[in-house]
């Protein structure tokens, strides 16, 4: 049976573009080994990674990524069993926060009327990740 899991962390550092590169190219070899597909975005100290496949492969990768201490506070926001696929017909499977077309492709795909639960999910995570810290400044008077 198909899983996803879906976590944000905090960085310890803030990370530079040829760090990330490596992390990023790191995680697509060892994931397209596992069959494992999904996201891993970046965004000002904080990461979004979404994980899909077998679920003991995901449970796999997972279990070493949280032993990393690169990052912390990892929070599951998501961990469901799913029918399909969203990232196998991206390149390798893995989308990254490097690659605009590639997320460009994958916004407009969970934003179709018809998405499913899975894809809406994710689009209200993915919103929630990429509002500007200082726009939420506004609500938490
Ligand atoms: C934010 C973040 C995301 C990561 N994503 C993956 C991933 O998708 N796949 C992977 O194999 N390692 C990923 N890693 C690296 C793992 O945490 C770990 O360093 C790596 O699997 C090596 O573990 P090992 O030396 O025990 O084999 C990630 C690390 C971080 C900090």
């Amino acid at each position: 049976m198909l899983h996803t899991k879906c976590y944000i962390s905090n960085s310890v550092n803030l990370w530079q573009n040829h760090k990330l590169e490596a992390l990023f190219s790191f995680s697509k070899t060892q994931n397209v080994f596992r069959n494992v597909t999904g996201l891993l975005l970046y965004n000002e100290g904080t990461f979004l990674q979404v994980l899909e496949g077998e679920i003991d492969d995901v449970e796999t990768i997972l279990s070493k990524i949280k032993k990393d201490d690169r990052h912390n506070q990892i929070t599951i926001m998501m961990d469901q069993e799913i029918s399909h696929r969203l990232f196998e017909s991206y390149q390798s499977g893995m989308v990254f926060s490097d690659d605009e077309k590639e997320l460009k492709k994958l916004k407009s795909r969970i934003q179709l009327p018809n998405a499913s639960n899975y894809a809406k999910s994710l689009r209200a995570i993915l919103h929630s990740f990429t509002i500007p810290q200082h726009s939420l400044s506004g609500y938490m008077v």
